[in-house]
């Protein structure tokens, strides 16, 4: 999988919209400001790949970009309570309707927040890839927020509390430090490669 070869293909305002699958697909799902657009910038070393801002909210259509043979699904983000019922309506009927569809799903990367627990909404989405037996693996961010001690606590607290099998991956990593980031090119490239 080579990270220096990437294009932004498209925008969804609604799942309807979303074409079939013809490519096997990476998605980041995440909280709103989690740092799922960031994540996507830092794996392919681009700046302004996928729109990022301090505002929770920021991603707000479904985004495609294309790296070689696979697709990089950036999605809005869940669980931000400071938007209209309208556009939040829109937004899960975004996710869901995503996950919903039969495509080629390669590989789901669920990121959390290392500095807190899971939260109800992130409990439910992990609940959801393993019943629908979805590939996946959980990704923590913004370790620089954390010592390196604290890091390997929260990891293993989450490990825990989501009860997630040995199996299912889970890395600790910076967008802004650049932590973690080349086990995340590995991990996705292993999936790549399959
Ligand atoms: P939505 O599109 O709103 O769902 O958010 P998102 O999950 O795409 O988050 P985004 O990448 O836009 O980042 C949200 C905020 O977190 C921005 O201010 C980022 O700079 C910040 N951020 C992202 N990753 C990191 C990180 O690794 N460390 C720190 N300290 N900040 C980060
Ligand atoms: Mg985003």
């Amino acid at each position: 999988m080579n990270f220096n070869n990437v294009r932004y293909e498209r925008s969804f305002g609604t799942s309807s919209q979303l074409p079939p699958s013809t490519m096997p697909e990476i998605s980041f799902a995440g909280r709103s400001n989690v740092g799922k657009s960031s994540l996507i910038n830092r794996l392919f070393n681009r700046k302004a790949l996928a729109k990022v801002s301090g505002t929770p909210g920021k991603t707000s259509t479904i985004n495609f970009f294309e790296a070689g043979d696979v697709r990089f699904v950036d999605l809005p983000g869940y669980g931000y309570a400071k938007v209209s019922k309208s556009e939040k309506g829109r937004w899960s009927e975004l996710i869901e309707g995503y996950f919903n569809q039969d495509r080629d799903f390669l590989l789901v990367l669920s990121l959390i927040d290392i500095r807190h627990p899971a939260q109800p909404l992130d409990e439910n989405m992990i609940a959801f890839l393993q019943d629908a037996e979805l590939p996946f693996a959980v990704v923590l961010t913004k370790a620089d927020k954390l010592t390196p001690n604290k890091q390997r606590q929260q990891k293993a607290a989450i490990t825990r509390q989501l009860d997630l099998g040995p199996d299912v991956p889970i890395v600790v990593t910076s967008s802004e430090k650049g932590i973690g980031i080349d086990e995340l090119r590995k991990l996705v490239s292993a999936e790549v490669r399959n």
